[in-house]
């Protein structure tokens, strides 16, 4: 598989941990999306896609295959293998709605933590809202999706009538500082 060097890469024992644009890892045409799909439990599909019961594999396919071209979706890669993907999507001119689906196998690795860092590393969303929807009952979104967002800004969290919950973060246009020893200079 080739990528950009671009791509935030680690490697270490036991594996090998490429995140990479989706268009980049998802095969041609995004035919890998269907093996991703494919080890997702139906528990899994239906809390990336907040609905009771699983939704069809190839509805979760053909949805996750219409922002293929984006360049803010991304794909994790670990070992050859794509275990999961995610990004934001537009949601009205000031704000972008992210989500994240992780393979069952892969779950629990950091993996979903990492992908949502990777997509908001994308100067694009600065100065907009951040959402994040995810189910009440669904506590590793929740740590994930609250964890990553908090990094970048003050997060707000709302319930919503259909048994999720909204995160949402208003984004500074400029970089936060990530460390005391970054320095801005006053005009
Ligand atoms: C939500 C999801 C993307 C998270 O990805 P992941 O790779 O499994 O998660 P990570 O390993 O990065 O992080 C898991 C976090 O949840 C915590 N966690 C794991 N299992 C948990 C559980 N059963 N209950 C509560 N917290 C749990 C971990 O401790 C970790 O938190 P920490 O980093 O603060 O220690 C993934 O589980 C998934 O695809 N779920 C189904 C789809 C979904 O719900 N998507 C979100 C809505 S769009």
């Amino acid at each position: 598989m080739t990528v950009r060097p671009d791509v935030d890469e680690h490697r270490g024992a036991p594996d090998t941990v490429v995140v990479a644009p989706l268009a980049q890892v998802a095969g041609d045409g995004g035919q890998r999306l269907a093996d991703l799909v494919g080890r997702c439990s139906p528990g899994t599909l239906a809390a990336r896609f907040h609905t009771a019961a699983a939704p069809q594999a190839d509805r979760v396919v053909a949805s996750l295959a219409l922002h293929l071209a984006s360049r803010t979706q991304f794909g994790v890669v670990v070992d050859g293998v794509l275990a999961g993907c995610g990004g934001h999507v537009a949601a009205g001119p000031d704000r972008v709605e992210v989500a994240v689906l992780v393979a069952d196998p892969w779950q629990g690795r950091g993996l979903g933590r990492r992908l949502l860092r990777h997509a908001l590393t994308d100067p694009g969303w600065r100065g907009r809202e951040v959402v994040a929807h995810v189910r009440l009952d669904d506590e590793r979104a929740l740590r994930v999706a609250r964890g990553v967002l908090g990094e970048v800004a003050a997060t707000v969290v709302g319930r919503r009538h259909d048994g999720t919950v909204e995160l949402r973060a208003a984004v500074a246009s400029r970089p936060l500082l990530r460390h005391p020893t970054e320095i801005e200079e006053l005009p």
